[in-house]
């Protein structure tokens, strides 16, 4: 039962970095191996190493806030790389197969936006502190306009 906003607050930040670690350990390294255009593989390479740190983060976030860090599966995050997957599968043609992944990456940015505003909002609540979230946050909104930019350049 989550019966209050830190309650809540440490369900999300589990989801969180649940979603960083699967994302640095299984997801970005294996999206790099499909990946043929520069930019977008520098891109999603420059963010595989933001993302080992934004775990690291969430972790000392966990501690900051008095608990151990503890991950829990985040079902959304799950579906999205399946579905990625399951459409890569069907794209036949590489440089269509680049506007995919980088489509994928993009709607994983604005999920990543999303929890890191809520888990922002609900810091600010409980009176912790906010920095960490912050420049991850930052780190997210670069990521998915960069990813944008390749996006757009691939599709032209
Ligand atoms: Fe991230």
């Amino acid at each position: 039962m989550l019966s209050n906003p830190r309650d809540l607050f440490l369900r999300l930040l589990g989801e969180q970095l649940w979603v960083e670690r699967t994302l640095a350990f299984e997801v970005l390294p294996k999206l790099l191996l499909a990946v043929e255009a520069e930019g977008l593989h520098a891109a999603l390479s420059e963010h595989l190493e933001q993302t080992k740190e934004q775990a690291t983060r969430l972790e000392a976030v966990f501690r900051a806030a008095g608990a151990e860090p503890s991950s829990n599966l985040s079902p959304p995050a799950e579906r999205l790389a399946q579905h990625h997957d399951e459409v890569a599968e069907q794209i036949p043609n590489r440089r269509l197969a680049d506007v995919w992944h980088a489509t994928a990456a993009a709607t994983t940015e604005h999920m990543e936006l999303a929890a890191y505003d809520a888990l922002l909002a609900l810091a600010g609540a409980l009176d912790l502190p906010r920095d960490e979230l912050e420049r991850s946050r930052r780190e997210e909104a670069e990521a998915l306009e960069r990813v944008e930019a390749e996006l757009r350049k691939l599709a032209s």
